[in-house]
């Protein structure tokens, strides 16, 4: 067993009993996890990502493949997790189940275990996609507005690099070329540092 297998198999044991009755599956990291060049870090999994048990495979994943050719980069050579590792949801005004923003116990429960995964991963950078991750590991009063593009220390000592949420930009169509400008600004600063 690997070490982050023995980490995710606790990460299990403690989750497991948390929430009785509900059905909250786990979504974990996945991807090269011998100190990769870059560690990927979203918010939190979303319905096709709980049905297929794997980060960033739905819509989103979509923004990443676009991410991984801008960087002229395989997906199996990053490594790719999420803060919150369940699924937030509510039910909206129409009775259908949707995602929301992970709220402030979820992200208490599930930060100690994303610090552990690092440390066992140890990526040379840590990219951050949106304001989730990032105040999770820079601090809480930092907006993904005010620093994206650029590098910034993390509680985790691996520089961490912000870039918007692929989902932002499904939104805001405007922050594309910002999104774009930041990956290749990523991938020069990777090509200097090699
Ligand atoms: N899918 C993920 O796995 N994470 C996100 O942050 C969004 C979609």
């Amino acid at each position: 067993m690997t070490q982050l297998q023995a980490l995710y198999a606790e990460l299990q044991k403690f989750f497991q009993p948390l929430w009785p009755g509900e059905d909250k599956p786990l979504v974990l990291g996945e991807g090269n996890e011998k100190s990769p060049k870059l560690m990927l870090i979203g918010e939190a999994p979303g319905e096709t990502e709980v049905i297929k048990r794997r980060p960033f495979v739905g819509k989103a994943g979509k923004n990443l493949d676009e991410f991984l050719s801008l960087m002229e980069m395989k997906r199996e050579e990053i490594f790719i997790s999420n803060v919150v590792k369940i699924r937030p949801t509510e039910v909206g005004p129409t009775g259908r189940t949707r995602n929301r923003a992970p709220n402030k116990e979820e992200l208490a429960l599930f930060t100690p275990w994303l610090m552990k995964e690092i440390s066992i991963v140890q990526p040379k950078v840590l990219v951050t996609l949106g304001n989730v991750p990032l105040k999770a590991l820079v601090n809480p009063k930092i907006t993904i507005g005010d620093c994206h593009g650029t590098f910034m220390e993390s509680k985790a000592s691996i520089p961490l690099y912000a870039l918007y949420h692929p989902a932002s930009i499904i939104y805001r169509r405007a922050l594309l070329p910002v999104y774009q400008g930041d990956v290749l600004g990523l991938k020069e600063a990777l090509l200097e540092t090699k």
